[in-house]
């Protein structure tokens, strides 16, 4: 056991207590970013005049040394300390003697531990936006290969008009944009340093707080240092954000496994993204996209989890607040394992275009337009919509599609059906009439699609 405060104390910590209470086990991956807050917080107290240059220095070597010693496995972490910034500290002291003992003048690890959360968080958005476009790519270049693959766009799970797979793809572009903008928001609102908010009531050395906000990268210090020990909302927000993300794949992974069922046949996953069964030979599964949808569960479980925990803490911090950690971790890597193999899944699978566009015929995904040639040609929508339901009857019971019907049995139900109506009624035109903004048609998909691309910055 090795601990910052006993001082006050007579007796040692119970064991059971010590294990109850420590965090290194789950800290420990934060060390870099406490090294990092550290530093800037020497400069600051040198740069201050709280601590001499001489010391300034021999802390900063001593922080870097131990940096580079965990980064290459010289020094382990052990769980001989109760958290990371006690294993940071007594390591230094161990190194550096006197000079060492200073490092923690005007701070507290409240503030500490609030600042490396969020040098943590800040680059774990960073990579989490990266992975984001990287999906976001992958989806684009599906959208530009497809723009004339037809197939059946559904509701209620039921076939209702022809779409494209290009415009089918572009709604999920539209999603994870969504999730791109929101973790930059993010970002924005979270970009404010705690450190320098000491216990909870600032300190009474003269820290310049700017200074370090600033050698941390930060646009400014947080404005009260009450809420600067205790805000976890930027962990709420990405959090929130995350389930919405891993909502998204959710949705996608379960099509990705309906498009891929025997039935369907829409899709092939890989070999290398699919599993096999240990007693049914002939069984290529779809774990991952399973997996994601199934892993989407945990990412709301932390949401929850977090706010349950935060709901009735009292200002400032609160022991509580070191639950947010093991949630926090969970979560972004979940999320980054997901957006990795899912992307990669999607990349690498193939897309059965005839069998979609077979699809597409079946179903009666054009009755609609069927109906609008009859406005087209004067009939109120509400009559064609109960002619073309005639016509679809008669279809089924002769079992045909409405692009095999003879022209007499149509004219039998409706005079105002020529032979155009086989034009009207083909997958092709079905499709390419619907150009208004953000339909499939391919004059508005090809709008869309260079609009996508901008957006990733690819003119
Ligand atoms: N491990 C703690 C946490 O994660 C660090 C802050 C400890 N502060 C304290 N006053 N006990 O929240």
């Amino acid at each position: 056991m090795a601990q910052l405060w006993g001082g006050r104390f007579t007796k040692e910590t119970d064991q059971l207590v010590y294990q109850f209470n420590a965090s290194i086990s789950f800290d420990k991956r934060f060390y870099a970013q406490d090294i990092r807050g550290s530093i800037a917080h020497v400069m600051m107290l040198a740069r201050q005049g709280i601590l001499t240059d001489t010391e300034k220095e021999k802390i900063i070597e001593g922080l870097e040394g131990i940096l580079s010693d965990v980064d290459n496995g010289r020094l382990e972490i052990t769980e001989q300390y109760e958290d990371i910034h006690s294993f940071v500290e007594a390591t230094l002291i161990d190194r550096i003697g006197e000079p060492g003992k200073k490092l923690h003048t005007g701070r507290s690890r409240n503030d500490q531990v609030a600042l490396d959360m969020k040098l943590y968080t800040r680059d774990e958005v960073h990579m989490l936006n990266q992975l984001v476009k990287e999906l976001l790519q992958a989806i684009l270049v599906i959208m530009e290969e497809h723009v004339d693959t037809y197939m059946p766009g559904f509701t209620h799970l039921q076939k209702a008009q022809p779409v494209t797979l290009a415009h089918h793809m572009g709604a999920y572009f539209e999603m994870f944009c969504r999730d791109h903008e929101r973790l930059k928001d993010i970002y924005g609102r979270m970009d404010t340093c705690p450190l320098g908010s000491g216990a909870l009531a600032g300190t009474t050395y003269p820290l310049d707080r700017d200074y370090t906000a600033s050698l941390l990268g930060f646009k400014g210090p947080t404005r009260n240092s009450m809420d600067g020990v205790s805000d976890r909302d930027y962990l709420l927000e990405l959090l929130s954000a995350l389930s919405i993300l891993m909502m998204h794949l959710s949705r996608f992974s379960e099509e990705v496994i309906i498009w891929n069922s025997n039935e369907y046949q829409f899709v092939e996953i890989d070999d290398a993204y699919s599993t096999g069964s240990s007693i049914m030979p002939q069984k290529k599964n779809p774990d991952i996209a399973e997996l994601v949808r199934g892993k989407t569960g945990r990412v709301y479980g932390a949401l929850q989890g977090l706010l349950v925990a935060m709901k009735g803490i009292p200002l400032a911090y609160n022991k509580d607040m070191q639950e947010d950690k093991e949630v926090a971790f969970d979560a972004i890597d979940t999320a980054k394992g997901c957006l990795g193999l899912f992307t990669g899944m999607l990349r690498t699978m193939g897309f059965k275009k005839e069998r979609m566009e077979e699809s597409a015929k079946l179903g009666f995904t054009n009755a609609t337009d069927a109906a609008d040639y009859l406005v087209n040609h004067g009939v109120a929508f509400r009559d064609a919509h109960g002619i073309v339901g005639q016509l679809v009857l008669l279809c089924i019971e002769k079992d045909m599609t409405l692009s095999e019907l003879p022209l007499e049995e149509y004219q039998k139900i409706s005079p105002v059906f020529e032979e155009d109506i086989y034009q009207a009624v083909s997958m092709e035109t079905c499709v390419n009439k619907r150009v208004t903004k953000g339909a499939p048609g391919r004059a508005a998909m090809e709008a869309e699609i260079a609009e996508c691309r901008k957006y990733l910055g690819e003119y």
